[in-house]
């Protein structure tokens, strides 16, 4: 079995909403979107990891629409919450619809990790939204701005290191050992000259060597990494930089 990763699909099937202002690249995006999938290679059996940013929904119920359309591209998905999800709710309500719904190859990342059979092996899935450097930004940002991205990046740490803890604790209990453990976020920890250190703290202290991330789009495409940095590569996966094709990891 294969892995794959896409980040930010910006689904709007209920409630159009025109991407193109984000780029040419963005006109006809949903067929893109179908296009890319089915050209990817992913078999039923596969899996790939939606990197955030999946549905521009206010709420789960105006969502629906485009997880049927999610559901219908090939292989099982693994979702993880970007910025501008704000139709996911708590994952245990989230769980509870896709259940409700019979999205039966549907799963979420918060706080856990996924254990992958794959042709390289038995693969640890990790990760969390994350958060940029919490104290830059576009423009200055003021004392209250800092203080609040502080907050909310130390929360991200946190659950990033319990994603992480979460495989290598059931890898020290189980003695099942993991050929790799891979990394998605939403955003990215390294930008440009920008970085958020305590989040790759984390990624070292478990090993890291691959990383995959979204969120970044249009002019901001050059600042992603485009060499290992510390010994870890750091892949931006945005559709939109991908020409809307999930990128095969493993
Ligand atoms: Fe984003
Ligand atoms: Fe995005």
């Amino acid at each position: 079995m294969s892995i794959f990763a896409v980040g930010d699909l910006h689904l709007s099937l209920s409630l159009p909403k025109p991407m193109d202002v984000f780029g040419g690249e963005w006109e006809g995006y949903v067929e893109k979107i179908r296009l890319g999938f089915a050209s990817a290679g992913i078999a039923a059996e596969d899996t790939v990891v939606l990197c955030g940013d999946i549905s521009w929904a206010m709420n789960i119920r105006e969502a629906l629409e485009d997880f049927r359309f999610i559901d219908a591209l090939p292989g099982k998905k693994i979702f993880l919450k970007g910025n501008h999800d704000y139709w996911f709710e708590t994952a245990a309500k989230t769980r509870r619809f896709f259940e409700e719904n019979s999205l039966a190859g549907f799963a979420i990342l918060n706080n856990n990790h996924y254990e992958i059979e794959t042709d390289a092996g038995l693969v640890a899935v990790c990760g969390t939204r994350g958060w940029l450097n919490p104290e830059t930004g576009t423009g200055k940002l003021t004392d209250e701005e800092i203080a609040l991205n502080i907050k909310v990046s130390a929360r991200e740490v946190i659950r990033l290191e319990n994603s992480l803890k979460s495989a290598s604790d059931h890898s020290a209990k189980t003695g099942v050992s993991f050929a790799e453990t891979l990394c998605f976020l939403h955003y990215p920890p390294v930008l440009g000259s920008d970085a958020n250190s305590e989040m790759i703290a984390v990624l070292h202290k478990y090993g890291i060597r691959r990383c995959y991330f979204g969120h970044v789009h249009g002019k901001h495409k050059k600042l992603a990494p485009r060499s290992p940095v510390g010994g870890i590569s750091y892949s931006l996966v945005s559709a939109d930089n991908i020409n809307f094709t999930p990128v095969r990891v493993i």
